[in-house]
């Protein structure tokens, strides 16, 4: 017996929106205490299904993207982000990822690694010898110039000036539910920003293929299809933007995170402490050895998704939990409830990264419960190469600064802008006596 799906629908085109990319947690909860794992609402105008569990996730991920298509879940990217691989499927997706990959291969991490610790280095020396931060605040710099400095090969100058200032102009644009240009607005604002910034993009794209670097850009200029052709300008355009909006608010949203729960856990970041301080020197290959703090960044997404919501469209009609779920709408999972399901982890709000090492491995026993990277053929690509910054962002700061968290402040969850806690780690440093000073050779 399949019946319809249950549930208010909220307002006429908002819906329940605001509720869900506010408060998705809560939200999901009380959706689940009532309807159990599928339930209907509206999102972003249309009509959508939420459904919870990891069945749902390994639904909805996992089978023929023809089914559930991830371009009509993520079209409000497009006029920010253009035609990159969130918004495609089937072969075309399949083609240009295999295009995109090898820039983000290991391979290439021991050429990136020296300009992810220039990145860092350029924060951290504005910090001085001790004092206060509000950490959110680095970690969005650090993740910028890293993902400009690996994308694109800008580190400093007016290039790098003009795509920083243009880009956070771009981003603001995301969330507004004002689409209309009209100048001075901040949709108005962010579409002369795009302009500006894909003016730029196309003139680096121009100086890579006659002179390559070693960034990603280079290598996505060097990639030919399968049928032996490069990639057109305006596909390495759409790539480079959409590099450029993975790699930042995610990244800085997980060194925020695990910054705060790693001082609020002393065991834990003892742990990672001898994993990536106290054994140097910090090269590639001791960062690839490090199972705690690989163990502690995946609890940290477990607990704090820093995508609340994944979505995708249905293509037709799927029966999930007895009820019908009809072609046309979407469907929107939510990794914070998931991830936080009683039935999968043991004490489930509690950080606890040896939940992911042997013996318990609690994410092999119900695979797809933690999704932190995604799954199925939309998977991150950057689902190596961000963990490897936020160990080279931790061994820099933790081999310099003795840290603590500010007493008193609120570490409830924030999702917009950019997921991140609420007070956004305001942390208490000091330089260790120990660190020389002198730059990489310290570390
Ligand atoms: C800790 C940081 C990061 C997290 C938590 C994260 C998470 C995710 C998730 C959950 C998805 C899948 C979305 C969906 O299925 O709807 C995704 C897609 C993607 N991510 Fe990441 N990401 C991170 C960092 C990065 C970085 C650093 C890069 C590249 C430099 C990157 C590149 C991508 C790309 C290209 C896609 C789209 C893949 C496709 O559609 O085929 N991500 N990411």
């Amino acid at each position: 017996m399949t019946g319809s799906l249950r549930g208010r629908l909220g307002l006429p085109y908002l819906g329940e929106t605001l509720a869900i990319v506010n408060r998705p947690y809560d939200f999901a909860r009380r959706r689940y205490e009532r309807y159990g794992a599928a339930s209907q609402t509206r999102f972003m105008g249309k009509r959508a299904a939420l459904l919870l569990g990891k069945e749902a996730q390994e639904l909805v991920l996992t089978t023929d993207p023809l089914t559930f298509p991830a371009r009509p879940g993520y079209e409000f990217f497009i006029p920010i982000l253009g035609e990159s691989l969130l918004l495609q499927d089937g072969p075309v997706h399949s083609a240009q990822r295999r295009a995109v990959a090898p820039a983000l291969h290991s391979r290439n991490y021991p050429a990136y690694l020296d300009r992810m610790n220039a990145a860092i280095d350029r924060v951290l020396a504005t910090w001085g010898a001790r004092g206060q931060r509000r950490f959110h605040r680095d970690a969005l710099e650090i993740a910028f110039r890293m993902a400009c400095s690996l994308v694109v090969g800008l580190e400093v100058g007016d290039d790098f000036g003009t795509l920083s200032r243009n880009w956070i102009t771009l981003l603001h644009g995301l969330p507004t539910p004002f689409r209309l240009n009209i100048p001075g607005t901040t949709w108005g604002r962010a579409l002369a920003a795009r302009q500006r910034v894909d003016r730029l993009l196309l003139q680096i794209i121009a100086t890579r293929r006659q002179q390559p670097d070693e960034d990603m850009l280079s290598l996505l200029v060097a990639e030919r299809t399968a049928d032996g052709r490069p990639l057109s300008d305006v596909d390495i355009l759409a790539h480079t933007r959409m590099l450029l909006f993975a790699a930042y608010d995610t990244t800085s949203g997980v060194m925020s995170w695990i910054l705060a729960e790693l001082l609020r856990h002393p065991d834990a970041l003892r742990r990672v402490e001898d994993e990536l301080v106290n054994a140097a020197p910090l090269t590639f290959e001791a960062l690839r050895t490090t199972p705690y703090t690989d163990a502690a960044i995946k609890e940290t997404l477990r607990l704090h998704p820093v995508g609340p919501v994944l979505t995708r469209g249905v293509l037709h009609d799927v029966e999930f939990a007895g009820t019908i779920i009809p072609a046309g709408w979407v469907v929107l999972l939510i990794p914070p409830f998931t991830g936080r399901m009683p039935e999968y982890f043991a004490r489930p709000d509690t950080f606890d990264p040896e939940r992911f090492l042997p013996p318990r491995e609690e994410d092999k026993a119900h695979r797809y419960a933690y999704v932190g990277f995604g799954a199925g053929a939309h998977t991150c690509l950057g689902a190596n190469i961000a963990p490897f910054e936020v160990k080279v962002m931790l061994a820099r700061l933790l081999r310099r600064f003795d840290l603590d968290l500010v007493p008193g402040q609120n570490l409830q969850p924030r999702y917009l802008p950019a997921a991140r806690p609420a007070s956004g780690t305001r942390i208490r440093y000091r330089q260790k006596a120990s660190f020389s000073g002198r730059g990489n050779g310290a570390l």
